[in-house]
C-alpha cells in the first residue's frame, strides 16, 4: 500500500536520534505543524473573507502590517501559548518578547522566534508568502522569567528551524540539526506527509535572484557580479517572498542575494526570523550563508530582537563566486 507519513509520524519516530528530542521539543515542533495548517486555511481563502489589505499599523522594522500578518501572528502566539510547552515567543511582528512563563506558569525550556507572514506584501494578489521558524534551548533557568538572551543567540545554537510555504501546495520543511526534510500537505487528510526526504541543494544553480531595481543603491561588488550573471546569460528569477525564493533555490540551486542599499545599509532581512532559520535549513542542505562582509551568518552576533543583516544564501558554488566580486 502507498501511505505516506505523515508529520505526527514522522517527528515521533525520529524523537529517539535526536539529542534534543525530549518530548516537550517534539510536541513543540508539532504544534508548529498545526498552527500552520491553520494559518494556511486562511491564506487560502483570503479573497473570500474580510482579510485583505493593510491592518493600519507599523511594525518594529518600519514595515507596514496587513491584516493578515495580524492574523496569522496572533494565532502563532495565542497556538504557542496554549501548547504549554513553549516558554516564550519573539516575532517579526512584536516590538518585544513575550513572556508565557509569567501567567501561565510554564517550565518549558524553548523559546520560538517567528516571521508570521514573511512576504506579506504579495498577499493581496495570491503569490506565494510563508512563515519562518526558528526554535531555542532557553538560557536563563526554568524557574526564572525569560530575557532578551534567551531570544538574541546566534544562528548556530538554532535546535531546529523550518518554513511553510503557501504555495501552488503547501510545503513544510524543517531541521533539527540533522537531514532537512520537506512535507506536502494533503488537503484530503489535513495532514503535511513526507514527500521530500533529506533535501539536498545542488553545488551550483541556473538562477540568481536578487531586487535588481536597486541596484543604484547596491556596493560595486555586488553590481560587478550582476554584470557578470547578465553576460553568462543567467536566468533572474525574484519573487519577493523570501521563503519562496529560498525555496526555490533549496529545490534547484542557485542564489538569493539581499545586500545592503542605501535606505538599508546593513541589509533589510532580519537575523532572528528570516536569516537565521533560513540559513540553517540551507547549510544542514549542503549549501552555504554568509553576509557581504563574508561572515557566516549563523555565527553573527545578535544583539537585539529585530536585528537586519545583508544576506547572501545558495549554493556553495554559487555563493563563492560571489565572493570573488565582492
Ligand atoms: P515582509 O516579511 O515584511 O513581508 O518582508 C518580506 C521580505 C522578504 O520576504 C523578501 O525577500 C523581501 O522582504 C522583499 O523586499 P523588497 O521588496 O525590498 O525586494
Amino acid at each position: 500500500m502507498d501511505r505516506r507519513i505523515t508529520l505526527d509520524e514522522f517527528i515521533i519516530s525520529n524523537q529517539h536520534l535526536n539529542q534534543n528530542a525530549s518530548g516537550e521539543f517534539s510536541g513543540l515542533l508539532r504544534h508548529l505543524g498545526i498552527a500552520s495548517k491553520i494559518i494556511n486555511r486562511v491564506v487560502n481563502k483570503a479573497g473570500l473573507l474580510d482579510i485583505l489589505g493593510l491592518d493600519g499599523g507599523i511594525n518594529s522594522t518600519g514595515d507596514s502590517v496587513q491584516k493578515l500578518d495580524t492574523y496569522a501572528n496572533e494565532l502563532m502566539i495565542e497556538y504557542l501559548k496554549n501548547s504549554g510547552i513553549c516558554a516564550g515567543v519573539a516575532s517579526e511582528e512584536n516590538d518585544e518578547f513575550i513572556d508565557f512563563t509569567i501567567d501561565s506558569n510554564i517550565k518549558s525550556s524553548y523559546v520560538v522566534v517567528f516571521d508570521p507572514l514573511d512576504g506579506s506584501s504579495n498577499i493581496d494578489v495570491n503569490i506565494s508568502v510563508g512563515t519562518i521558524f526558528g526554535i531555542y534551548k532557553r538560557l536563563s533557568h526554568v524557574d526564572r522569567p525569560l530575557d532578551l538572551h534567551d531570544f538574541c543567540q546566534q544562528g548556530n545554537k538554532l535546535v531546529a528551524a523550518g518554513y511553510v510555504l503557501h504555495g501552488t501546495s503547501t510545503m513544510l520543511v524543517y531541521t533539527t540539526g540533522g537531514p532537512v526534510n520537506g512535507f506536502t500537505y494533503d488537503r484530503g487528510i489535513g495532514e503535511f506527509c513526507l514527500s521530500h526526504p533529506e533535501m539536498k541543494i545542488p553545488e551550483k544553480g541556473k538562477y540568481y535572484s536578487i531586487n535588481q531595481g536597486y541596484s543604484n543603491s547596491f556596493s560595486e561588488g555586488i553590481n560587478e557580479y550582476l554584470k557578470h550573471m547578465a553576460s553568462n546569460n543567467t536566468a533572474l528569477r525574484y519573487i519577493g517572498s523570501m521563503v519562496a525564493d529560498v525555496h526555490r533555490t533549496l529545490c534547484l540551486g542557485g542564489i538569493f542575494i539581499y545586500p545592503g542599499t542605501l535606505k538599508s545599509p546593513e541589509g533589510k532581512l532580519r537575523i532572528l526570523y528570516e536569516c537565521n532559520p533560513l540559513s540553517m535549513i540551507i547549510e544542514k542542505a549542503g549549501g552555504k550563508s554568509i553576509n557581504e562582509k563574508n561572515q557566516r551568518i549563523l555565527d553573527s552576533e545578535v544583539f537585539n530582537l529585530h536585528q537586519k543583516s545583508s544576506i547572501i544564501i545558495g549554493s556553495k558554488l554559487d555563493v563563492d563566486e560571489v565572493l570573488l566580486f565582492i
